[in-house]
C-alpha cells in the first residue's frame, strides 16, 4: 500500500483519501499487550482506530510517537509487571518528552487516574470502552493536557470496526463476540475493569469471519467472559425485544459462523459451567469445522469454596456437564482453570479439587494461586487467610497432578491421526511444520510440501506433556 501510494504521488495522478492523507502523516503507534485474548484483541480494534487517525503501528518502541500498554488486573503480579513495564518507558520518556505513554485495558479502568496524577507513569488513560476516543486523547496530551477517558458503556462493542490483525500468523485469528461480564465471580475484577455484559450484532460477527476467511485466515476463536450467556435481541430473562428481528444464542451463534465455510475452523473461549447447554454441544458435534475442544473453567473441587467463589455451580452440576460433553463428544478436548487456596479453603477442600481433576483427567490446565483484588467481593467479605507458602504447595500439587495428566492423555494419542492446520514453522526447526489438531494440542512434523493455512493428516509417532510430534500421512 505505502508503494503504491507513492507511487501514484509521484505520477501526480492519485485520487487521495482521507485515510490515505493520514497515513501520509506518518506517526508511529507502539502496542503492548498482556492479558487475556480479549485484551490483545482489543489491541486490533485500537490499531484500526488509530491507522485511521495516521498512525502506523511500529514494533520498535523506541521509533514510536505513541507507546500504548494494554493492560491486566486479573492478578497483583500482573499488574507489577505493567508498573515494571512503566518504569521502564518513563526512563525513555525522559530523552523523548514529546513522546505520549498511555495505558488502556483493566489497569486504566481499575485505577482510572491515580497512574496519571499520583504517580506520574503516564500521559494517557484509556478504560476498554473508549478506544474510539484515542485519536483526540492522544491530542489533548500533545497539546499539554491530561488525558483520561475511563467511562464503561451499556453498548460499546466495536462491532463495525475492522480490527487490524497484530503478530498474526495470517491463519487464526480472534473474533470478539461480547464484552463486559455480568456474574460476579467473588474473586475477580474483570465485572468492575469491563462493565456490563453486551453481546454484539451477530451479522457483524459472521461478516467478519467471512472476510478472515476470504484473506486467508482459516480458524477463528470467538472471544467472551462467557460465551454461553451469549445472547442477540433478547433480554435476560430470554424475551425477545424486538419483534422485526432474529434471535440469537450461543448455539446459534456458532451454527452461523461455522456454516461461513466448512474450510474455516471454529474454536471458542470462555465456556461457563452454570451456563454451558446440551445445544452448544450438539452445535460442536452436528459441524465438523467446529473443533472439538471445550475450556470449562472449575476454579475449585469443593462446593462450599465454590459457593464463596459465587461460581453459580456444585461439585455434581459440574460433574454433569463433564458427563454431557462426554457423551455427546467422546473425543472433545478438555481444558480447565483453577484456583488454589481461595480465601477459606481447608486441607480437604483442597483434596476435593484434586479428586476432581482426577475424575475429569483434564488434557490442559491454567492454575493460579489466589491472589486478592481491591473491591471484589471476596476481598470485602471474606478473609484472604490461607498463608502464601500453603497456597504455593496446593498449587504445585496441582501442577504436578496436571502434568501427569496431559502426558497421559498425550500418550493416548500415540498411533492416531489427526487432521492438523498448519500454522507455521515450528519454533525449534526449519524443516517441521507447527499446527493443532481439533482437541487444541499443538503438533510437529516434517514440513513436505505443505504451508501456512493448509490441513494435513498427521499420525502421531511420540510425545511430550505439551506437544505430539508426528509426520504426514495422505
Ligand atoms: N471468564 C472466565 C475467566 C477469566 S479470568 C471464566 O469465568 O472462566 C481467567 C482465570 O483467571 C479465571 O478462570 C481464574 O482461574 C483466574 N483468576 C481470576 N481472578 C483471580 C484471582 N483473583 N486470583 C487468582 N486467579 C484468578
Ligand atoms: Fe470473572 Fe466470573 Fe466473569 Fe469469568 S465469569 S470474568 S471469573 S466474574
Ligand atoms: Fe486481565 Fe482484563 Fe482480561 S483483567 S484477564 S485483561 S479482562
Amino acid at each position: 500500500m505505502e508503494d503504491k501510494l507513492l507511487e501514484e504521488e509521484r505520477q501526480g495522478e492519485a485520487v487521495i483519501t482521507e485515510q490515505e492523507i493520514n497515513f501520509l502523516n506518518g506517526k508511529k503507534l507502539y502496542l503492548e499487550s498482556y492479558g487475556c485474548q480479549m485484551n490483545f484483541s482489543d489491541s486490533e480494534i485500537v490499531a484500526s482506530i488509530m491507522g485511521k487517525a495516521g498512525y502506523e503501528t511500529t514494533k520498535n518502541a523506541d521509533e514510536a510517537d505513541v507507546v500504548l500498554i494494554n493492560t491486566c488486573s486479573i492478578r497483583d503480579n500482573a499488574e507489577q509487571r505493567v508498573r515494571n513495564r512503566l518504569k521502564q518507558f518513563q526512563k525513555i520518556k525522559k530523552d523523548n518528552p514529546e513522546k505520549v505513554i498511555g495505558i488502556l485495558g483493566c489497569m486504566a479502568e481499575r485505577l482510572k487516574s491515580e497512574l496519571l496524577e499520583e504517580e506520574k507513569l503516564v500521559d494517557l488513560v484509556a478504560g476498554p470502552d473508549a478506544y474510539r476516543e484515542l485519536p483526540g486523547l492522544v491530542s489533548e496530551v500533545e497539546s499539554g493536557q491530561k488525558a483520561v477517558n475511563v467511562l464503561l458503556s451499556r453498548e460499546e462493542t466495536y462491532a463495525e470496526i475492522t480490527p487490524v490483525r497484530l503478530d498474526s500468523n495470517g491463519v487464526s485469528a480472534f473474533i470478539s463476540i461480547m464484552r463486559g461480564c455480568d456474574n460476579m465471580c467473588s474473586f475477580c475484577v474483570v465485572p468492575f475493569t469491563r462493565g456490563r455484559e453486551r453481546s454484539r450484532d451477530p451479522k457483524s460477527i459472521v461478516a467478519e469471519a467471512g472476510d478472515l476467511f476470504d484473506r486467508g485466515y482459516r480458524e477463528v476463536t470467538l472471544l467472551g467472559q462467557n460465551v454461553d450467556s451469549y445472547r442477540w435481541n433478547l433480554s435476560k430473562k430470554g424475551e425477545v425485544i424486538n419483534l422485526d428481528e432474529e434471535t440469537v444464542n450461543f448455539a446459534q451463534l456458532l451454527e452461523k459462523v461455522a456454516l461461513v465455510n466448512p474450510g474455516l475452523r471454529i474454536r471458542f473461549s470462555t465456556s461457563h459451567p452454570k451456563d454451558m447447554t446440551d445445544d452448544v454441544l450438539y452445535a460442536m458435534a452436528k459441524h465438523e469445522n467446529i473443533c472439538e475442544y471445550i475450556h470449562l473453567p472449575v476454579q475449585s473441587g469443593n462446593s462450599e469454596v465454590l459457593k464463596r467463589m459465587n461460581r453459580g455451580y456444585s461439585r455434581e452440576w459440574y460433574f454433569n456437564r463433564i458427563d454431557a460433553i462426554k457423551r455427546i463428544m467422546p473425543d472433545s478436548g478438555i481444558s480447565t482453570d483453577v484456583i488454589a487456596g481461595f480465601c477459606g479453603e481447608t486441607e480437604e477442600q483442597h483434596q476435593e479439587t484434586l479428586s476432581l481433576m482426577q475424575a475429569v483427567k483434564y488434557d490442559f490446565a491454567y492454575m493460579f494461586y489466589y491472589s486478592e483484588r481491591p473491591k471484589t467481593l471476596a476481598e470485602r467479605k471474606y478473609e484472604d487467610d490461607v498463608p502464601l507458602e500453603v497456597k504455593k504447595r496446593r498449587l504445585n500439587e496441582i501442577i504436578d497432578l496436571q502434568m501427569q495428566h496431559s502426558l497421559e492423555s498425550n500418550k493416548k494419542a500415540v498411533g492416531k491421526t489427526f487432521k492438523v492446520l498448519v500454522e507455521g514453522h515450528s519454533k525449534r526447526s526449519k524443516e517441521h511444520l507447527c499446527g493443532r489438531n481439533t482437541q487444541n494440542v499443538m503438533c510437529v512434523f516434517p514440513a513436505g510440501n505443505l504451508k501456512s493455512g493448509d490441513y494435513a493428516n498427521v499420525k502421531i509417532t511420540e510425545c511430550t506433556a505439551a506437544t505430539l510430534k508426528g509426520e504426514i500421512v495422505e
